[in-house]
């Protein structure tokens, strides 16, 4: 393939993935957007791979079959809950790859730079590894805590400031080493010393970050994984690799914001760590009393309501609750029930978990809220049904200031008439908070699976 033909593959890629990324912030649109995704992706491969500047096609075709395949069977094998996790170890991947590649790029001996552009090389080759290693070890510590491998509580080692600092300045000192040792032919070890800091630095800075800021990590650790590709792009002079990177950098630190924005967080804060846990005093116990309720009762009160509002949460992807919810739903509102779903920016374990998991059942997009779209109308709604949430109605957020989720806006719920929490005992969510909502006067508790008890509720309704 001539040269200026790849170039015009790349640009052709590149424009898909722009419209990839404008497709996917719609729901409407979100399908035309990966299907863009993937013709770019596979236009990108198919342009590498007849550019010339492959050497082995042998080595080149192994690697496609043994990753794809990987790919292809972790895609198959993965639940829905267990898609946040995937992704961190995906993002892991990334950063691995930008480090390997950037040694290889240091030991590369065809290269024969002189001058400024050596310089520039190197500099790209030490900020490719430095970036890359932080990826690698934060996803792989992230992939734990989302998982529940490793504990969701920030590691709070007492001088863990001055500990980031002193990590910040080793890796600028070890720079100043290798530009100055590569003059004579060397710079391996400061590399390698650099990696180390660098992967210290990556496990620190997530071990840190409470359970309650795992949204920004995710976001966070995404945009990372962007970065590290575009590095990796300067690396290897690719400058489709450049522009895809940059676009997952710059979408997932706009993301990261968004995440702040939902949680009121300011995002320095979050990745020093911690935030929110050393305000002092414990979080409140919950104390009060529980009204349960059954699936007839439930299906009474919904009957008798005008306006409904149902809350999903993780519990529902757990519970894969989502399709039985839609059944619900389009038998209140053929009876002429108002419906709408109230969708929190955290809910679940990934951004727009919540309305991937609906638009699988077919939920009219219509009816789906955002949590800022409603949360002012909570006295005009007469039952609503959180269905597997907790920390995203958890009022302790507004008026417990020791709470590590103090501070992040909730759907105030409790404000309507009765709102019924459908969980499977009084365990707390995944910040590991007690929730008052669940002894206010008027909720009721509806405990068991989601999805049972939802199935039960619907042959109530039509019984
Ligand atoms: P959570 O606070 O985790 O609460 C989920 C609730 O679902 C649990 O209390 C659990 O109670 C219940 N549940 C689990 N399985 C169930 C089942 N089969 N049937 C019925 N209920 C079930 O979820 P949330 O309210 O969606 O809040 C999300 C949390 O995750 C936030 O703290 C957020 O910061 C964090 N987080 C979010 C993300 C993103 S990007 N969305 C990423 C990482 C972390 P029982 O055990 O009593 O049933």
């Amino acid at each position: 393939m001539s040269q200026s033909l790849v170039t015009m593959s790349y640009i052709v890629a590149t424009i898909l993935f722009i419209l990839s990324l404008s497709g996917l912030s719609n729901q409407e649109t979100s399908r035309r957007g990966n299907y863009f995704g993937m013709l770019g992706m596979a236009i990108a491969i198919f342009a590498t791979v007849l550019s010339g500047a492959v050497t082995s096609y042998a080595i080149l075709f192994s690697a496609l079959a043994v990753g794809g395949l990987i790919g292809l069977f972790a895609a198959k094998k993965v639940e829905m809950t267990q898609m946040p996790e995937l992704v961190a170890i995906m993002h892991s991947l990334v950063g691995m790859a930008a480090v390997l590649v950037g040694y290889a790029n240091f030991m590369d001996p065809s290269t024969n730079l002189t001058g400024v552009e050596k310089t520039i090389h190197e500099v790209e080759i030490y900020l490719g590894i430095l970036i890359g290693a932080v990826t690698f070890s934060g996803s792989v510590i992230a992939f734990g805590k989302l998982s529940e491998k490793i504990s969701g509580k920030p590691l709070l080692l007492p001088a863990r400031h001055w500990l980031n600092l002193g990590l910040l300045l080793g890796t600028v000192y070890l720079g100043y080493v290798f530009l100055h040792q590569t003059e004579n032919g060397g710079g391996l070890y400061p590399l390698l010393g650099m990696a180390v800091l660098a992967l210290l630095f990556g496990i620190h800075m997530v071990m840190a970050i409470g359970g309650a800021d795992m949204p920004v990590v995710v976001s966070m650790l995404n945009s990372y994984s962007g970065w590290a590709a575009s590095a990796t792009g300067f690396m290897l002079n690719n400058d489709l690799l450049i522009v895809t990177g940059a676009l997952v950098g710059s979408s997932g630190a706009i993301l990261s914001y968004i995440m702040c924005r939902a949680m009121n967080r300011h995002f320095l804060s979050v990745i020093a760590g911690g935030f929110g846990t050393a305000s002092g005093g414990e979080a409140a116990v919950v104390e009060g009393e529980v009204h349960p309720i059954d699936a007839e009762e439930t299906a009474r009160l919904l009957l008798d309501a005008k306006n409904i509002m149902i809350i999903p949460g993780y519990g529902m992807a757990v519970a894969q609750a989502q399709h039985t919810v839609n059944e619900i739903t389009k038998f209140l509102r053929d009876k002429g029930k108002k419906v709408g779903f109230g969708i929190h920016p955290v809910a679940g374990r990934m951004p727009g978990h919540m309305n991937v998991l609906l638009a699988e059942a077919k939920v009219p997009y219509d009816i789906v809220y955002e949590m800022d779209e409603i949360n002012e109308d909570w006295d005009k709604v007469d039952v609503s049904i959180v269905i597997g949430a907790n920390d995203i109605v958890n009022p302790s957020a507004l008026d417990d200031p020791n709470s590590p989720i103090a501070g992040m806006p909730v759907l105030e719920c409790w404000k309507g008439d009765t709102t019924i929490v459908m969980k499977r005992s009084m365990a707390s969510g995944y910040a590991g908070v007690g929730n008052p909502l669940f002894v206010k006067d008027n909720t009721r508790m509806l405990f068991g699976d989601a999805n049972k008890m939802l199935q039960e509720v619907l042959k109530a309704l039509k019984g």
